[in-house]
């Protein structure tokens, strides 16, 4: 591709010599230092990256540090830190409002809104002002990644980068081809989510939703049309999720669970249960009656259940438990 990457023999240096220390360490610049920018900006100081939270607004880094001081204290309390790394942590961490800092970068993620012109007019700067040897990632949610390069300066260094909520503690990275990402810049963005113990997989196609969102968006569709038809209540679809297919899914993907449960079996299941499920294109009822009421969930207190009285922070708060309670089981070295 002719692009020396920066971070190539950094990521060799960081792996041969571990953490800590600073000379020397690879430096990456999220964009964007909202719930996701926060989050990741956490998993990469924790494994001995240099970190500088970019944000257009002071209110964004502010948010952003406040977001850090929340997770690192849970992580903490709940021993899944300690006390000194977690000051580390905090240590490697740091906040401009500045483009200045995007002139240092090996690695640049991009994580601020979801709005296409927004992150081509970003890219078309900033792509710009780092070194043509800087790897430049976004984490949207599914725009184009091929799009998006458009506005980039050498686009085949760039590439999509999909984190998962939240991504301290989620280890699913998705990196996507654009039709202009190099092969060489995949493989160096994979072996960056190994560097901090991310699970990386490879989207190839640039296909809208990626992965992630594509089976999500799958299941959701099924689950609103179970509850427009009165097969069951929201809470019943839920719990079928926790109790059942959620804990399947967390140790077994579902070609896996094909194999184990018997090919043939799924052939007949297949032969009549695939023409019955829902294949609407359009924004299923109940999803849109609550979006047009305003009630979009812990954010505003209300969504397929009620969140008043403090309920969105616990809700929160039992989501990053559980979360942690399972990823401590299930995955080393988180
Ligand atoms: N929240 C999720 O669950 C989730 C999951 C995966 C991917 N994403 C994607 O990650 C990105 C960020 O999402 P979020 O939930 O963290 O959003 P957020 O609203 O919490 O944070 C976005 C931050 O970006 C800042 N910002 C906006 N425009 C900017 C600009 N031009 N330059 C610099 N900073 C700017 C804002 O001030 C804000 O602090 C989006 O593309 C989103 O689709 C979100």
């Amino acid at each position: 591709m002719g692009i020396a990457l920066s971070i190539k023999p950094k990521l060799e240096e960081l792996q041969s010599r571990g953490i800590p220390g600073t000379l020397g360490a690879p430096k990456i610049v999220i964009a964007g230092s909202g719930i996701m920018g926060a989050s990741m900006g956490q998993i990469f100081s924790r494994w001995g990256y240099l970190v500088t939270l970019y944000d257009i607004a002071q209110e964004g880094l502010d948010k952003g540090r406040e977001l850090i001081a929340i997770n690192q204290r849970a992580l903490v309390t709940q021993g899944a830190l300690s006390e000194d790394l977690s000051r580390e942590v905090l240590s490697r961490i740091s906040y401009t409002t500045g483009t200045d800092t995007f002139k240092e970068a090996d690695f640049v993620i991009e994580a601020i809104v979801e709005n296409l012109d927004v992150k081509l007019d970003f890219w078309k700067k900033v792509s710009r002002l780092a070194p043509d040897g800087a790897v430049l990632t976004t984490n949207t949610s599914g725009l184009s990644i091929t799009e998006i390069s458009t506005a980039v300066h050498l686009p085949e260094r760039f590439c999509g980068m999909h984190w998962v909520n939240p991504p301290h503690i989620v280890p699913l990275v998705e990196v996507i081809q654009g039709k202009n990402t190099a092969e060489e810049t995949v493989k160096v963005v994979r072996e960056v989510a190994l560097s901090v113990h991310r699970h990386p997989v490879t989207v190839r196609g640039d296909p809208r939703g990626f992965l992630l969102n594509r089976l999500q968006f799958a299941v959701l569709r099924e689950a609103l049309h179970i509850v427009e038809n009165n097969y069951a209540s929201v809470k019943d679809v839920d719990d079928v999720m926790k109790y059942g297919l959620g804990m399947r899914y967390a140790c077994i993907g579902p070609f896996e669970t094909v194999d184990l449960g018997g090919l043939d079996t799924f052939y007949r299941v297949g032969s009549y249960l695939f023409a019955d499920l829902s294949d609407v294109k359009d924004v299923p009822e109940p999803l849109a009656a609550l979006y047009r009421k305003g009630a979009f969930g812990t954010k505003t207190g209300k969504g397929f259940y009620d969140y008043g009285n403090g309920g969105a922070e616990r809700a929160i708060e039992k989501r990053d438990r559980d979360f942690l309670k399972l990823a401590k089981c299930l995955y080393e070295d988180l």
